[in-house]
């Protein structure tokens, strides 16, 4: 520290006297430095886990604290193609520890105009949608918009479902019986703290269809880049997912990260495709990555469990495994989902992609996927590599089967599922990901 401070003092005498000079500043010597870094505090202290659970220990090995959780595991589902956690609204960022701890109790994400990945669960109150014309009081809730563009419609046409406008389907229906009406449309948004906002508009020509609910906006050509803008804005839907159900009357939405409830948090009911055996869209966390492992996912379910209910965590405390209500079985639960069984998932993908060679009447390689006995079978030595055994339950890296349809080049014989008229073939992602998931999560017959 002395040193430095030597230094620029004579470098300033330097600068003075007669321009800078390096060389007595002592710069481009050694300065010894020690940087002050502030030190993580020691977070609470938990008593360990002192049971026999190879999972548990395993996990408390690995993910001591809540930012080994983050850094080692929620990272790592964000990596390593960038995108999915960055890019998609509906999974948000959560590359760093900051992140992370916002994720306690933020209620989960939509991605406007992606109906197909909406929860139910995650859908928030739509906005209003009222006519500055008539007496549309309060307004409507918006079910759902869509910026339909294509060919400029005429006066004579019939407008439809299809025809090109920008659409908005309402709640209930706008009161009235012209089903044309030229107006500016306005969306309003009730906030916390300035009540009512109208924070969008668009006056055009208003067809009114069918139920009154579903309404055409004409979009002129010189409107459509305003159009584009409207569909952008951000415009709440109450019903995103376009089935009918507005989320938000149901339940309470659900929060990215829950304290207490990992199996109501977002997050989780991602990776494991499912919330309380409910299917939740969108595709399954992490995406063409390897899967976590059941002591990853351990580790994530102890860490929210643990999560005091105002949220307020320190993110270097350790994780209580022994208290943990996971760490009594965590093999049987089935924590990475439920979606990937061997009945429901991977012996239909076997039986459909390897059954044709590999069946009950001349199996190729004397391995029959088909029969009554093809699981247990799977858990016996490979015949091309018998050091391996086709399926070890856990360990997919150490599972032959795994390397046969996985493109390991380290293999006897050709890759699976061989194609006898092209030479090659290969499973999709989500069948390899199904099937790797499955052998992670220990690859187990039945639930
Ligand atoms: C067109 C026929 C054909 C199809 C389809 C096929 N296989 Fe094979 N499989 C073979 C043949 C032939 C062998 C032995 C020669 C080789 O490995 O190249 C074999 C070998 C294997 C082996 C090595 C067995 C051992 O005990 O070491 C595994 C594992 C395997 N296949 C799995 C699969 C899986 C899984 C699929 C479907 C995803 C599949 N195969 C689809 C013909 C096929």
């Amino acid at each position: 520290m002395k040193k430095i401070k030597i230094g620029i003092l004579f470098g300033v005498v330097g600068l003075w006297a007669c321009g800078p000079d390096f060389t007595e500043a002592g710069l481009g010597t050694e300065i010894p430095f020690t940087p002050n870094r502030p030190t993580l505090p020691e977070g609470e202290a938990v008593e360990p886990y002192t049971g026999g659970d190879p999972y548990v220990v395993g996990a408390q090995e690995r993910f001591r604290t809540g930012l080994d959780v983050h850094r080692k595991i929620v990272w790592r589902t964000c990596t390593p193609n960038d995108g999915v956690c960055h890019n998609q609204k509906e999974y948000p960022d959560l590359h760093t520890p900051a992140n992370f701890v916002a994720a306690i109790n933020a209620p989960c994400n939509v991605q406007p105009g992606e109906p197909a990945s909406v929860y139910d669960r995650c859908e928030r109150p739509g906005d209003r949608f009222r006519l500055n014309r008539d007496d549309f009081g309060a307004g409507i809730e918006v079910a759902w918009i869509q910026n339909i563009s294509g060919e400029e419609t005429t006066d004579e046409e019939e407008i439809t479902r299809e025809s090109q406008g920008f659409h908005v389907e309402l709640r209930a229906p706008i009161p009235g019986d012209n089903d044309e009406i030229w107006a500016q449309a306005q969306f309003i948004r009730t906030t916390d703290n300035d009540g009512d906002i109208v924070f969008a508009q668009f006056e055009t020509r208003w067809r009114v269809l069918e139920d009154r609910k579903h309404l055409v906006g004409e979009v002129r050509n010189y409107q459509n880049e305003r159009a584009a803008e409207l569909a952008r804005v951000g415009i709440r839907e109450g019903d995103a997912n376009r089935n009918g159900i507005f989320g938000a009357d149901e339940n309470p939405i659900v929060p990215m990260i829950n304290p207490g409830n990992p199996e109501e948090s977002y997050l989780i009911a991602r990776v494991r495709g499912e919330m309380l055996g409910e299917r939740v869209p969108g595709s399954r966390m992490p995406l063409a990555n390897q899967p976590l492992d059941i002591s990853e996912m351990l580790a994530l379910f102890c860490y929210i469990e643990g999560i005091p209910t105002d949220g307020n965590v320190d993110l270097a405390s350790a994780v209580d495994y022994k208290n943990c209500s996971y760490s009594e079985d965590p093999g049987s639960l089935n924590l990475l989902g439920e979606g990937v069984t061997w009945s429901s998932r991977v012996s239909k993908i076997l039986e459909a992609n390897c059954g044709g060679c590999h069946n009950s009447v001349n199996p190729d390689a004397d391995l029959d996927l088909l029969s009554e006995s093809a699981y247990e079978r799977l858990l016996e030595p490979s015949t091309q590599k018998p050091e391996l055994n086709l399926v070890v339950p856990g360990d997919y890296e150490n599972s032959y089967l795994w390397h046969k349809i996985a493109g390991d080049p380290d293999i006897v014989g050709l890759p699976m599922p061989y194609n006898p008229l092209t030479g090659e073939g290969s499973l999709t992602q989500a069948e390899l990901g199904d099937i790797q998931t499955w052998i992670a999560n220990g690859a187990q017959k039945d639930q």
